[in-house]
């Protein structure tokens, strides 16, 4: 066990204990610790540290490394927006990561299933990739089926980002990036800023802000995928989910809403209170791989910030809880994952392996008139909050 004082940026000091080592639970084993992370071992300063993480696209990449008083530690690169770590205590006292990341730039380069990643210009799926606005038809890359998925071939996620690290008292990272008019073939120049910010109450703030010179559907998330055991070696099926939604929107085989707002009642798609994930997982309907892949309509008012989802695994004691001003919640269950792809130390990373949260606007948006707008104007602009806070229960 290491001592870590940590050194706040008001320049107080305070002493803070954050364990570094697995203490033999199967469920913090250090091979899920490499899986996600190992730099959690380095003492760090509370604050945000920038290093070299290599280079792509001609564009120098970092990765930044946001730690709060207590000692936990988000990490980010400006390469796709990417969360690649993100370091919090279990009640036995060990730290593991609670995210699906790679210690290297090179883990990233190869199509991943947006671990960690900024998603845009449209997260989620469009239908048939295509969309009319203004009275002009737009054509998208395919790159799911019939459909397009998050953003296309080159989305947001496989973009090097212009990055402002800023070391307030909380520590904060606002990503920048110009998506050109025409980009992937979205119309309009929009200027994109996600900013991270932790809080010394555990809490990662991700605010996404937009504007454009064209009208353009804009749809901003995170691709996190959680897995609060920290050990990727463990299922997320024994996770307990809540989601504050009383509908869905039904989806047809390639996972395109039907249009429809279904209650959840009465089907397992009611989180409505706490639930095991694997519990009625089996009776999801849809085509294979099966699984929960689905947007909740949530019952707050679009625009406030609530909480509207909370997570929570027995074993580590970890709760992590979801607040958001979007309308809806893209549960994904890591249905797709299926071993192929492997932590840094050969673990695959298994079907139902971490668990997506992807606060949104409903999938198909531009082509459902009866579901909230993306549609972004001139003029306006686009700001949507979402944040991850965790908590330890004993
Ligand atoms: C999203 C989708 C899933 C899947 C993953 C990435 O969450 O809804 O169907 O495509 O991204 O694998």
């Amino acid at each position: 066990m290491k001592k870590i004082v940590v050194n706040s940026a008001l320049g107080i000091l305070m002493a803070g204990v954050f364990t570094s080592c697995g203490n033999g639970n199967n469920n913090e084993s250090s091979d899920s610790k490499e899986a996600s992370d190992s730099s959690a071992t380095k003492v760090s300063t509370a604050g945000i540290q920038q290093s070299d993480w290599g280079e792509t696209d001609g564009k120098k990449v970092f990765l930044y490394t946001l730690t709060n008083k207590k000692g936990v530690q988000v990490k980010i690169t400006n390469y796709g927006g990417t969360v690649t770590s993100f370091v919090t205590p279990t009640k036995s006292g060990a730290s593991t990561s609670i995210v699906v990341g790679f210690e290297d730039l090179s883990a990233y380069l190869p199509r991943l299933p947006y671990f960690g990643a900024t998603v845009g210009r449209y997260g989620n799926r469009i239908a048939k990739g295509k969309f009319t606005l203004d009275g002009k038809t737009y054509k998208l890359a395919t790159n799911n089926g019939p459909n397009a998925l998050h953003g296309g071939l080159k989305g947001f996620d496989k973009v090097v980002w212009d990055a402002a690290p800023l070391d307030n008292a909380n520590p904060s990272l606002t990503l920048h990036y110009v998506s050109k008019d025409g980009e992937e073939g979205y119309p309009g120049n929009l200027k994109v800023s996600v900013s991270f910010t932790l809080s010394d109450d555990d809490e990662l703030t991700i605010d996404y802000n937009a504007e454009t010179d064209k009208a353009t559907p804009v749809n901003l998330t995170n691709h996190s995928y959680w897995n609060l055991t920290g050990d990727l070696k463990n299922t997320i099926l024994n996770h307990t989910l809540k989601i504050d939604a009383d509908k869905y929107t039904p989806v047809d085989t390639t996972l395109i809403p039907t249009g429809e707002l279904a209650p959840v009642k009465g089907t397992p798609f009611d989180f409505t209170e706490p639930h095991v994930i694997g519990e009625r997982i089996s009776s999801v309907p849809g085509a294979a791989p099966g699984g929960y892949d689905h947007n909740w309509v949530l019952n707050h008012k679009m625009g406030t910030m609530d909480k509207v989802a909370e997570l929570s695994e027995p074993t580590t004691g970890r709760k992590l809880e979801v607040y958001t001003t979007e309308p809806g919640l893209q549960f994904y269950s890591g249905n797709f994952l299926d071993g192929t792809i492997k932590t840094s130390l050969g673990t695959p990373i298994q079907k139902h392996a971490a668990l997506c949260l992807e606060t949104q606007h409903f999938p198909d948006s531009p082509n459902r008139p009866n579901f909230p707008s993306t549609i972004l104007k001139p003029g306006e602009k686009y700001h949507t909050t979402t944040k991850y806070k965790v908590t330890l229960e004993k």
